[in-house]
C-alpha cells in the first residue's frame, strides 16, 4: 500500500444515518404501519396472494448503489407488508402456525438495535437467554441441572436434542469416527404419524431414515404401545442398537397424544433415549386443565418445543431442552484456540451457548421469548390453549351433526380434520372436491385451512393455534365449505 492507500477517504462515513432526524421520523412512521398492520390482523381477507408485478419486482438484480432509506422503505410497504402467510387472521387454519403478538416488535426492534451475537461470551443477552432456559426447565419439570437452548424450531431442536442421543447411547466416540459400519446400526421408534423433521433428523445425522422405525398406531392414531415393544425386541434380536424413542404430546395430522408415560417406562427398562417432539402440543401441557393427558414429559431425556406456533411468539423461536448437560455439552462443544475461555474479561461467561448446538454466531432470539412471556404471562397463554380446544371440539359437534360434511377422527386436541360429501361421487372426486374448496377458501380469502390425507382420503385439514380465533369462525367455515361444496358437487354431479 502506498501512503495514500492508508488515509482515510472522507467521502467513506459510515452506515450510520447521514441525517438521524430524518431517519427518526421515517422509523417512527414505519413502526406506526407495523402497528397498524398489527392492529388490524381479524380484517380483510386472511391471504392474499403476491400479484404478478410484486413477484417481477422482487426479482430484480441487486442494487450496487445506495437506493436510500425512504425507498427501501416504500418498496417494504408496497411489496413485503400486505402479502404475509396469512397466520395473523383469525382464521388461518393451516399446517400448526401461531399467530403472533404485537409486543414481538418492540423486542425485535430491541434486538436489532442491540445486534447482539448469543455465541458466547460474556454480556447481557446471554442473561435473558439463560432466564429463558431456567423458565423453561421450571415449566416442564426438569431438573436445574439440565441444560436448554434457543433455536429456530423443532426442526433445528429435533437435530440436536437426536445429536446428543447419539452421542450418549453409541457407545463409540461417534463425533470423532462417524457412524461406523463395524458397529450395530443405531435405529429410533416413532410413531407413523410423527412429524418428518424426526426423519429429516436421522438424515441429518447419518444414521439414515430407514433407521427410524415407524411405529402403527392406534384407532386415534396414539402409537401403539405393543407394536413399539416388539418393534424394539425384534431390532435387538437381529443385532440392532436401539437408541431412542420419540413420544408426540400432539401428532401434527390430527392432534393425537401419545401415551408419553408409557414410552418413558418402556426407554427406562431398554436403556433408550426418550425424546419429546413438543412442537405445540408441549404448550398444552402448561394448562392445569389439559395438563395430565401429558403426563411423562418430565420424564424426557429431551424435549423440543417451539415458542413461535401455541405461544404466538414472531417467528422464529423454538427450544431444546436436555436432561444432562453433559450430554449436551459433548455432543457439541468445539473450542478452537480463537474461543479459549478467560475466566474474566468479554470472553468470560461459560460455558458458551454455541457448545449446545451447531451455531456460533446466534441472534437475541430470546429477547422476544422473554419480553413475550413477561408481558403476558404463562396462565393467560396457557388460556388461549384451551379456547382453541374448545374451538375444535366445536367444529368437530358443527360437522357431525351437519348432514353435508363427514368428520375423519374425534377432535382429541386443536385440530379437527373433516371433509365435504356427496353421496353420488367417487372417491378420486371427492378428494379433488375438497382440494378445491380449501384453495377456493384460500384464494377468497375467507379461510385458510390445509388439506392432508387420513386413511387414504383427503380431509379438510383444520389446526387452531391461534389467539384470534372465535367460535363465530368456525360458524363461518362450516357455512362456506358447504356452500363451496354444494356448488362444485352439483356441478360435477350434473356435468
Ligand atoms: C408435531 C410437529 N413437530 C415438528 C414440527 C416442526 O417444527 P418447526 O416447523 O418449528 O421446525 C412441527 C411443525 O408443524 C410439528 O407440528
Amino acid at each position: 500500500m502506498d501512503d495514500n492507500e492508508l488515509t482515510e477517504p472522507p467521502e467513506r462515513p459510515s452506515l450510520d444515518p447521514e441525517d438521524w432526524p430524518a431517519f427518526r421520523a421515517r422509523a417512527h412512521r414505519m413502526l406506526d404501519a407495523a402497528l397498524d398492520h398489527a392492529q388490524g390482523a381479524s380484517q380483510g381477507p386472511v391471504w392474499t396472494a403476491v400479484p404478478a408485478a410484486v413477484k417481477a419486482a422482487l426479482a430484480s438484480p441487486v442494487p450496487m448503489e445506495a437506493e436510500g432509506t425512504d425507498r427501501a422503505c416504500a418498496d417494504l410497504l408496497a411489496q413485503v407488508l400486505p402479502y404475509g402467510t396469512g397466520n395473523t387472521h383469525p382464521r388461518f387454519f393451516g399446517w400448526v402456525h401461531g399467530a403472533g403478538a404485537p409486543g414481538g416488535i418492540i423486542a425485535e426492534a430491541m434486538a436489532a438495535a442491540m445486534n447482539s451475537n448469543l455465541g458466547g461470551r460474556d454480556h447481557g443477552a446471554n442473561y435473558v437467554e439463560h432466564q429463558v432456559i431456567d423458565w423453561v426447565k421450571k415449566l416442564f419439570g426438569f431438573p436445574d441441572s439440565a441444560s436448554g437452548l434457543v433455536v429456530s424450531g423443532t426442526s433445528m431442536a429435533t437435530i440436536i436434542a437426536l445429536s446428543a442421543a447419539r452421542y450418549a447411547k453409541a457407545g463409540y466416540d461417534v463425533r470423532r469416527d462417524g457412524i461406523r459400519s463395524d458397529r450395530a446400526r443405531l435405529v429410533g421408534y416413532a410413531s407413523s404419524e410423527a412429524h418428518s423433521c424426526i426423519a429429516r433428523a436421522f438424515d441429518m445425522l447419518g444414521l439414515g431414515m430407514d433407521a427410524l422405525r415407524k411405529v402403527p398406531v392406534d384407532s386415534h392414531f396414539r402409537m401403539n404401545m405393543a407394536a413399539l415393544k416388539a418393534a424394539i425386541a425384534e431390532d435387538l434380536a437381529a443385532g440392532l442398537q436401539p437408541f431412542v424413542v420419540i413420544g408426540s404430546p400432539a401428532t401434527v395430522n390430527t392432534g393425537a397424544i401419545d401415551d408419553l408415560d408409557a414410552i418413558a417406562d418402556i426407554c427406562h427398562a431398554n436403556d433408550l433415549w426418550f425424546h419429546v417432539d413438543g412442537a405445540f402440543g408441549a404448550v398444552a401441557a402448561l394448562s392445569e386443565k389439559l395438563k395430565a393427558r401429558f403426563r411423562g414429559i418430565e420424564r424426557a431425556d429431551s424435549l423440543a418445543l417451539d415458542f413461535h406456533k401455541w405461544m404466538h411468539v414472531p417467528y422464529d423461536a423454538g427450544f431444546v431442552l436436555v436432561r444432562s448437560e453433559d450430554a449436551h455439552r459433548n455432543a457439541f462443544s468445539l473450542r478452537p484456540e480463537y474461543l479459549t475461555a478467560q475466566p474474566r474479561g468479554l470472553a468470560a461467561g461459560n460455558p458458551w451457548f454455541c457448545e449446545y448446538g451447531p451455531e456460533l454466531s446466534r441472534g437475541f432470539r430470546a429477547l422476544k421469548v422473554w419480553f413475550h412471556i413477561k408481558e403476558h404471562g404463562i396462565r393467560r397463554i396457557a388460556e388461549k390453549v384451551e379456547d382453541n380446544c374448545r374451538q375444535a371440539a366445536y367444529l368437530g359437534d358443527l360437522v357431525s351433526r351437519h348432514p353435508d360434511l363427514e368428520l375423519a377422527v374425534p377432535v382429541s386436541l386443536n385440530i379437527c380434520c373433516f371433509r365435504f360429501v356427496a353421496p353420488d361421487l367417487p372417491g378420486p372426486a371427492l378428494d379433488r372436491l375438497n382440494a378445491d374448496i380449501v384453495m377456493d377458501l384460500q384464494e377468497g380469502g375467507i379461510a385458510a385451512p390445509s388439506t392432508t390425507k387420513i386413511a387414504g382420503q383427503l380431509m379438510i385439514r383444520v389446526n387452531i393455534t391461534n389467539h384470534r380465533t372465535r367460535l363465530a369462525d368456525m360458524d363461518i367455515l362450516v357455512d362456506e365449505v358447504v356452500r363451496l361444496g354444494r356448488v362444485y358437487g352439483g356441478w360435477i354431479v350434473t356435468r
